[in-house]
């Protein structure tokens, strides 16, 4: 039976002062283990739903529920709630909050009120893993869009949640860094964690994810398989998102053919998506 993790069900909600909502009779459900991808247009209500899901925000109407228990909003529950539930921001500017790198990705890991020999140990390692050594002891003011958008992963990637959810990751992340949070990512997902990444990237989800979910104007208009969703191409060309170039060349009209020479082609073209 399929279990899920986070569900969101017929969700309203509107910001303080705004005329139209933003969620709009959201009903979406997280599956446990999978990899998950969100996308949408600009505005869609993306950013939005994993607010509501780590209870920042709270729905106007409507519930969210965390393996089938209703989401409190008391202090004690949301602590415990964000442990297992982590956000990393689109704006990696709203994640971080300490002086140094070093200083905010043990942040978290401080809260937890975690050994001082663990804590140490698992920045240490998150340091590696993020390319983040040599920016250890830099100020977070004084670095890069890029840099700072690898500490706020850090941060979160550090606390072990049970489901991880992504805002635009690869935003102002360059080619090997892409790569590198790729890696990361499997690794995770692979010790047992579900993921939810909302992306614009179709050839990333395309190449990653294994269940899709597609948003327009505040709810759910499509979910399933990547090769499910991908064939639905009017609702996708209707919201203005198109397929991924990856999928165009592989599956386009004639390129159905078989033979050694398309094959040799297809595993070039599969080569030059690679991601991790
Ligand atoms: N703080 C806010 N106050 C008022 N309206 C907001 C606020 N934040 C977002 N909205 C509105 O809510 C709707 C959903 O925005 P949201 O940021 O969730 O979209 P998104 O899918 O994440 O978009 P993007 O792809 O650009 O990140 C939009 O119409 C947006 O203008
Ligand atoms: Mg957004």
């Amino acid at each position: 039976m399929q279990e899920w993790l986070l569900e969101f069900e017929q969700i309203h909600y509107t910001y303080p002062g705004a005329q139209q909502s933003a969620l709009n009779g959201l009903t979406l459900r997280i599956p446990a283990h999978k990899r998950c991808a969100l996308i949408g247009q600009n505005g869609c209500g993306k950013t939005t739903l994993f607010l509501l899901a780590n209870g920042l925000y709270k729905p106007n109407k409507g519930s969210v529920y965390w393996q089938g228990k209703s989401l409190k909003y008391d202090r004690n529950s949301l602590m415990k709630l964000r442990q297992k539930v982590g956000l990393i921001f689109q704006d990696p500017e709203q994640q971080l909050v300490a002086s140094t790198v070093e200083e905010d990705i043990s942040y978290g890991l401080c809260n937890l009120g975690l050994p001082e020999v663990e804590i140490q140990q698992r920045v240490e390692q998150a340091l590696v893993e993020f390319g983040l050594t040599e920016l250890a002891q830099r100020p977070v003011h004084h670095l890069s869009l890029g840099q700072k958008k690898r500490v706020s992963i850090a941060d979160v990637m550090v606390l072990r949640p049970e489901l991880l959810l992504l805002d635009e990751p690869t935003a102002y992340l360059d080619k090997l860094h892409t790569r590198n949070l790729m890696a990361t990512l499997k690794k995770i997902h692979a010790a047992g964690t579900t993921i939810l990444m909302a992306t614009h990237d179709l050839d990333l989800v395309y190449r990653w994810a294994d269940w899709i979910f597609v948003m327009d104007k505040g709810r759910l208009v499509l979910e399933g398989k990547p090769q499910d969703v991908f064939t639905q191409r009017d609702i996708l060309e209707e919201l203005q998102l198109g397929v991924p170039l990856i999928y165009e060349m592989l599956f386009a009209d004639g390129v159905a053919e078989e033979g050694p020479v398309l094959e040799r082609l297809r595993q070039r073209i599969l080569n030059l998506f690679r991601y991790f």
